[in-house]
């Protein structure tokens, strides 16, 4: 769904600014990613890559593990920019790593003249697994 939402066009600014800081000499593909606690405040993140790949964070999991960090565990909405493509949507992993904290949260990307598409994560990540699927 495209909207103009002020508050997500405002995120998505953030992970564009976001982006200006990845560190990504080996794919040249900077992301940004801006997500929004419950509590207001943004966790903004980039991917950081290393010369042994795998070592790798994408920009999602950065902002993530910034929030959660910081003592912030309910999201709202998560931003996704890469000036490489238009439609920049969370990989797999990232999905996974949102629906942990955040199964119900809106996923933004850019959609040109001002405005912002925005999926739900269930729709991006169908029949996930998430905590409750494990034995207590
Ligand atoms: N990347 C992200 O930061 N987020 C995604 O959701 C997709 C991929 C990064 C990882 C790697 O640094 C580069 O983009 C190319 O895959």
């Amino acid at each position: 769904m495209s909207e103009t939402n002020p508050k997500y066009v405002e995120l998505l600014k953030a992970a564009k600014e976001a982006a200006q800081r990845a560190y990504a000499p080996y794919s040249k593909f900077p992301v940004g990613a801006a997500l929004l606690g419950d509590d207001g405040r943004v966790f903004s993140g980039c991917n950081v890559e290393n010369a042994s790949y795998g070592a790798t964070r994408c920009a999602e999991q950065t902002a993530v593990q910034k929030a959660v960090s910081e003592g912030c565990r309910k999201f709202v909405a998560v931003a996704v920019h890469c000036s490489e493509t238009d439609d920049c949507w969370p990989c797999g992993i990232c999905r996974q790593v949102l629906n942990e904290f955040a199964p119900e949260i809106d996923v933004i990307v850019d959609a040109g003249n001002g405005s912002v598409t925005v999926i739900r994560l269930p729709e991006l990540l169908t029949r996930s697994f998430c905590p409750k699927d494990l034995p207590s």
